[in-house]
């Protein structure tokens, strides 16, 4: 089953349903091209594995609301859904933290 399949279908899911890691690891395809996986980077740009799901997702709403003021992270956090940041927080919390 291809990743967009699993994604439609994960769509169609109830919102209640437990986030899931490979939504997250499909949506973290976007996320990659300025935070490392799991090495860290070179830069300012801080590292995601492994990061506490709760504090991840303070994180993201802290970008949304605009209490932290960074550009490209405030449009990021206002694309992700909540269903969204569930899966991206499961998926980064459970990547070995460098
Ligand atoms: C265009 C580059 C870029 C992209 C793409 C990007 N980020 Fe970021 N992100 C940053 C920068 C730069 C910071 C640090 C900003 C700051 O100083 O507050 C950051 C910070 C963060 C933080 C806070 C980390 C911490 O420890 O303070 C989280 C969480 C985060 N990003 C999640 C994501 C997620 C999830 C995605 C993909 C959906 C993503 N980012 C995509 C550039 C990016």
């Amino acid at each position: 089953m291809s990743f967009a399949a699993v994604a439609a279908g994960l769509a169609a899911a109830p919102a209640h349903a437990a986030a899931d890691r490979a939504l997250g690891e499909y949506l973290s395809a976007e996320c990659a091209t300025c935070h490392a996986g799991t090495a860290p980077k070179a830069g300012a740009i801080p590292t995601l594995a492994g990061m506490p799901a709760d504090q991840f997702t303070a994180l993201i709403m802290t970008y949304r609301s605009g209490i932290r003021d960074n550009a490209a992270m405030r449009n990021i956090a206002k694309q992700l859904s909540e269903e969204d940041v569930a899966a991206l927080a499961a998926y980064y919390e459970g990547l070995k933290a460098p």
